[in-house]
């Protein structure tokens, strides 16, 4: 079995895969970290060196790479990875996957400190950040929205997110 965890920037993917690993004693894998590893460089070197078609393109093998292990997995996947090539038709061919809704105002609060690392908003200001995130999300939403199950985290915990997850599984 293998459960994605897709949506936006900041809307909790890693730390509820993490957990819902862990409470289900499943292996757990963040895409970006596996693709940090495989290519010896971080996201933001990536970008910076290598450009974002590389990147996209690397992110979307590496997805495949997992969808393809024989074994248990739970992954989280970057913002963008539903969005690009024949991506979404393979998370939904391969896994169960978990869209993690967050609105406009609950990406741009956890957002806000900690673009540093996203090279995708890291040299935006604080008006152009949030909307740059309405329109960004606008487009991306029509992937995401594709996924078998949407769970609204809004003002949820980890926890509450996580364990709402386990009663689809
Ligand atoms: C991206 C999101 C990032 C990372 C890369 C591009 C995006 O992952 O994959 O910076 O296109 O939204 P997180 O969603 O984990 O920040």
């Amino acid at each position: 079995m293998k459960v994605v965890l897709l949506g936006y920037m900041a809307s909790g993917k890693s730390a509820v895969g993490k957990l819902l690993a862990k409470e289900l004693n499943i292996q757990f894998v963040d895409l970006d970290d596996f693709i940090e590893k495989k290519e010896q460089l971080s996201i933001s070197e990536i970008f910076k060196l290598k450009g974002e078609i590389y990147f996209r393109i690397k992110e979307g093998e590496y997805l495949k790479e997992l969808l393809n292990f024989d074994k248990n997995l739970i992954i989280s996947l970057g913002g963008g990875t539903p969005c690009y090539g024949n991506n979404m038709e393979i998370i939904k061919n391969k896994s169960k996957s978990f869209y993690l809704n967050a609105s406009i105002n609950t990406i741009y609060e956890r957002l806000i400190g900690e673009t540093s690392k996203r090279p995708l908003v890291a040299t935006l200001g604080t008006n152009n950040l949030k909307e740059f995130i309405a329109k960004h999300l606008f487009e991306r939403n029509q992937f995401y929205e594709r996924s078998d199950n949407t769970i609204l985290v809004n003002n949820k915990s980890i926890s509450e997110v996580s364990k709402e997850i386990m009663t689809f599984i």
